[in-house]
């Protein structure tokens, strides 16, 4: 490429890299989450096309036909897809991400020739397969435990760490020996190793610690990406790859500290809680079931209610109900708070995103450390489909999956309403003590049947 030319390229490049970051400073906050998106596009838009009039681009065709096939299978996806589905198809991408590391870098190392691949590139090289093939298999197992599909119990044996630390030694000595050597062997050996320990790290990890390792992926495809570029030469992918592993990095922080799990752990392959297995316990105490209308008639006398929304209402799409619910309550003079767990539902900030689309001011959407404090003095916690984040035996009981987790304590108030279709357990598979507690009714019925059935009885009231 010319001089002028490449100059101009990086410029372009810098421009799209300028647009990500504003657009990644956007998606921080419901408020500027779409102007985020905005700048974001635009990035993407002038990457691609400043990478297709890069006059090293010979051919258009296979190009031309990689967009048409990929755009039709990503609008059919995104047209088709549930909200609640959107975890698993964010693992889905992920995969993606990671076998593209791992075609590019194999490609390249079948492309030269061994006097052609220098120590550095032969390391990138090495370094772009493994990680792109650990963030491959992992990212299709998280897809079959969000799904259902392997159940989400964790899978451990014994010795299983200590397998995942040889592993990852002979991944390391394979990379070394290709860096000195580069024959197609050991990389080819590195990659296969590489498939097997994405399985191994992700398996272990049980139902209700999902959302740490699908933010660890997520940080995994950045990286991957990233070293695709190297492969490439690419600037533009060196640096949104690395700026995909750094967020999606600290969000696994961030989930880290809210599950009350050590980082180390996580990235090991579980959480070194092997007594932690769920199990569904079908139990057979009592529990005191409710209507719709006891609970609109004590919110009818209350002065302060809370909302603890959760997956079940990703599922029932009770959102609008809600805004309703919180329209009536305020026209009444009655506070009506939503308090959001940062792991409720099935991805991060799932629920800020429904309530948001719903219209619910940002104001009465409250996280977990802002809120708890409050429960003491609410006389009605309406807890929609939401059941894991609310679970006393997280601090009480060692032996459950939750145990650390912090949780909303709605238990604490004085009247607990729990919105669920039956006594199925949440995500982790383990009973609810809550729903024992003298405080605490079960109205039986999908959330958002249950939610206009109380907002209904309320306006009547
Ligand atoms: P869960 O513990 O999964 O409980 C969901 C509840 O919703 C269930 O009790 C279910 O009971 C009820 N439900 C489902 N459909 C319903 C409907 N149509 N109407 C009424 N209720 C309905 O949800 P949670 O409290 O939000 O906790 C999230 C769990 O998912 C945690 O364990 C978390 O670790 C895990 N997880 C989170 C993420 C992220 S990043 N947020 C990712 C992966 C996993 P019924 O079936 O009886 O109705």
């Amino acid at each position: 490429m010319p001089e002028m030319h490449a100059d101009l390229f990086s410029a372009a490049y810098l421009v799209a890299t300028i647009f990500f970051i504003f657009g990644l400073k956007g998606l921080a906050s419901p408020k500027t989450a779409l102007r985020g998106n905005l700048f974001a596009m635009v990035g993407m838009a002038l990457a691609i096309a400043t990478t297709l009039l890069n006059p090293e681009v010979r051919n258009y065709n296979w190009i031309i036909g990689g967009i048409l096939a990929g755009a039709a299978i990503g609008i059919t996806l995104a047209l088709r897809i549930q909200m609640t589905a959107m975890p698993e198809l964010v693992a889905a991408l992920h995969s993606f991400v990671g076998m593209s590391a791992v075609l590019v870098a194999l490609g390249e190392a079948l492309r030269h020739s061994s006097s052609e691949i220098s120590g550095v590139m032969a390391t990138e090289l090495a370094l772009g397969s493994a990680i792109g093939a650990i963030t491959f298999t992992g990212s299709i197992v998280a897809f079959g435990k969000l799904r259902g599909s392997f159940g989400s119990n964790p899978f451990t044996f014994p010795g299983q760490h200590f397998v995942n630390l040889i592993l990852g030694v002979v991944i390391i000595a394979l990379t070394v020996k290709y860096a000195m050597q580069p024959e197609l062997m050991p990389i080819l050996l590195l990659t296969g190793i590489s498939f097997v320990l994405g399985v191994l790290l992700v398996i272990p990890i049980g139902g209700a610690d999902m959302p740490v390792v699908v933010s660890m992926l997520n940080s995994y495809s950045g990286w991957a990406a990233s070293a695709t570029g190297f492969t490439l030469h690419n600037n533009l992918l060196i640096a949104t790859g690395a700026l995909v592993g750094s967020s999606g990095a600290i969000l696994s922080y961030i989930m880290c500290k809210a599950m009350n799990r050590s980082i180390v752990s996580v990235i090991l392959g579980g959480f070194g809680g092997d007594a932690a297995t769920a199990q569904t316990k079908t139990t057979k105490k009592p529990v005191k079931s409710a209507a719709a209308e006891d609970a609109a008639y004590l919110m009818d006398n209350a002065s302060k209610v809370i909302v603890v929304p959760g997956y079940g209402m990703a599922v029932a799409q009770a959102q609008h109900a809600l805004k309703e619910m919180y329209e009536v309550l305020e026209k009444k003079g009655i506070e009506l708070k939503f308090a959001i767990h940062p792991v409720a539902g099935r991805m991060p900030g799932h629920m800020n995103v429904l309530l948001a689309e719903s219209d619910i001011p940002y104001d009465a959407v409250q996280e977990l450390e802002e809120i708890n404090g409050e429960f003491s003095t609410t006389d009605v916690v309406l807890v929609v489909g939401a059941n894991d984040v609310v679970n006393p035996a997280a601090k009480t009981d060692k032996t459950s999956p939750l145990y650390g987790m912090p949780i909303l304590d709605a238990y604490r108030s004085r009247q607990v309403y729990v919105l669920k279709r039956s006594m199925g357990a949440g995500y982790s598979g383990v009973d609810n003590d809550l729903f024992y507690y003298e405080n605490c009714s079960l109205i039986f019925g999908d959330a958002k049947a249950t939610c206009t059935a109380i907002v209904n009885a309320l306006k009547n009231a």
